[in-house]
Formats: structure tokens, sequence, C-alpha cells
């Protein structure tokens, strides 16, 4: 499904359920499954810095946990206030990697309502898989 209003309203929503004390930078994730479920994700902060779970990753670890698996997603949808939409982290990177597929499209945003959209291939070009250990 292309990108629409609704996958920006739904990630604003998102957003919204960030806990990012110590940044203040709140990352909403909106996650489409191909059967139509929706998963929201937001990025959650510690005390203990380098624990922070980003928005990317809060929302496939959530749709996995009901249940879905890799390859049942349609889209993700990421939104940050910045002056340009932020593109996902390096261990982000891999673990959209391991469970969406490679031209799975994922949709950058921001509060002005810019979009810039990519897919997964594109985000980790010659990416390390499970294909590289034969599974
Ligand atoms: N963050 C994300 O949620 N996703 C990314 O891809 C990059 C960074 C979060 C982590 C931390 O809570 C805040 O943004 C600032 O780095």
């Amino acid at each position: 499904m292309a990108y629409t209003q609704e996958h920006y309203e739904k990630v604003r929503e998102a957003q919204k359920r960030s806990y990012s004390p110590y940044s203040n930078f709140k990352v909403g994730a909106y996650l489409r499954t191909k059967d139509g479920k929706e998963f929201f994700g937001a990025n959650v902060e510690n005390a203990a810095y380098g624990e922070a779970i980003c928005g990317e990753r809060s929302s496939l670890v959530a749709a996995i946990s009901q249940g879905y698996r890799p390859g049942d997603f349609e889209s993700l949808t990421v939104t940050v206030d910045a002056d340009k939409p932020s593109s996902p982290c390096g261990s982000c990177r891999q673990v959209i990697n391991e469970l969406c597929d490679d031209d799975m499209p994922i949709y950058l945003t921001n509060h002005k309502g810019d979009m810039i959209e990519t897919t997964v291939a594109e985000l980790l070009p010659l990416g390390f898989s499970g294909k590289d250990l034969n599974i």
C-alpha cells in the first residue's frame, strides 16, 4: 500500500508514546502487516543511556512478540521532530533487514510532513543476514 495521510497520522500518534526524557528526541514508528494489522513503536530511554530502545525496533519487537514472522510486514513509517526526516540507526537497519523484505517500503517523515521513501535494501546494501549463514 502506498504512503497515505493515514500512515502519517498514525505515526504521529505513535510518537506521542515516546519515553525520551534524556534526549527529548521523540521517535514514532508505525508498522503495518500484510494482513492489515498495525503496530506502534516509540523510543524508550533509560538513565543508563546506552539502554535506550529505538522506535523502529520497538514496533518490530511488538509485532514479533504478538506472533508475526519475518516477511509479514508491508511498510514501516517513522517520524521525528527535526528539520528533515531522520533515517534509522545502524542497529535498527540490521534488525529491519532481518525481519522485513528487501523491497519493503520505509517512509521517513517529520513534524512538517516531509516524507522520504526508501527500502530495506537501500538502507542496508550488502547487509549481513541469515543467508550468509545458509539459513
Ligand atoms: N532513536 C531512535 O528511536 N531511532 C533511531 O533510528 C535513531 C535514534 C532514538 C534513540 C534515542 O532515544 C533518541 O532517538 C536519541 O538518539
